[in-house]
């Protein structure tokens, strides 16, 4: 025979339990409604990053120009030494995550294109124009899948798949001391910094 006491016992448990596995079915279905991993990329069987096919439909988020990375001795930026356009695109469906929550999505790319300017337009525009793609990287943002929390791919002229730069590298350096927002440079993408993240600077 139960004593009152362990009948009140077995209620409380019940009920506990109960309320518990509500709880669980409630955080699945809104951890449901917001992702927070975007799996837009792809990798060949040896872990390499696959150039995106879709990049045309990438969205723009700015373009630099004659923006290379200081180097020692270097070329310095001139009308006659223009260097080259830098165009910078985001994946969009990280881009849509980006504007929804002013964060970054696990698994976010974006990319950047290094066209060369074409140094005799034809008709002689003034300025530089959009030439030849001659270099194309992307960085991925994810604090789950790289200890770095986020990883560097170069692309060689020509090839559709590019590896992972080692941890530790000098993109990583570079990017998480200098850019503005989460190792990105927000600070040059006018939509990105005036808009969505609403800073001006
Ligand atoms: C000395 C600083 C510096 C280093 C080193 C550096 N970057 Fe960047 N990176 C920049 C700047 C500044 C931008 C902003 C765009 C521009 O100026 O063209 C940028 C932008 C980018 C972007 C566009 C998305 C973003 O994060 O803002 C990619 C992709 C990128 N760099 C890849 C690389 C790769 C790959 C390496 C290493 C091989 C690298 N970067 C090393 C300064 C650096």
């Amino acid at each position: 025979m139960k004593t009152t006491h362990q009948r009140l016992g077995i209620l409380i448990t019940s009920a506990i339990l109960f309320f518990s596995i509500q709880l669980l079915a409630e955080s699945k279905n809104s951890a449901a409604e917001t992702p927070h991993r975007i799996d837009a990329a792809q990798f060949d069987s040896a872990n390499r990053l696959v150039r995106p096919a879709n990049i045309d439909e990438w969205i723009f988020l700015g373009a630099t120009v004659g923006h290379g990375y200081p180097e020692e001795g270097g070329k310095k930026f001139s009308a006659e030494n223009p260097g080259a356009i830098q165009v910078i695109q985001m994946e969009p469906a990280a881009y849509g995550y980006l504007k929804e929550h002013k964060k970054y999505a696990d698994g976010t790319m974006i990319s950047l294109s290094f066209y060369n300017t074409q140094e005799q337009p034809s008709p002689a525009v003034e300025g530089v124009v959009q030439k030849d793609l001659m270099n194309f990287e992307i960085h991925i943002i994810d604090k789950k899948m790289y200890k770095d929390t986020r990883a560097f791919f170069l692309y060689e002229t020509g090839s559709d798949v590019a590896n992972m730069i080692p941890e530790g590298n000098v993109c990583v350096t570079c990017h998480n001391k200098e850019a503005h927002f989460d190792g990105t440079f927000t600070q040059f993408y006018p939509v990105i910094r005036d808009e969505i993240l609403g800073r001006k600077e």
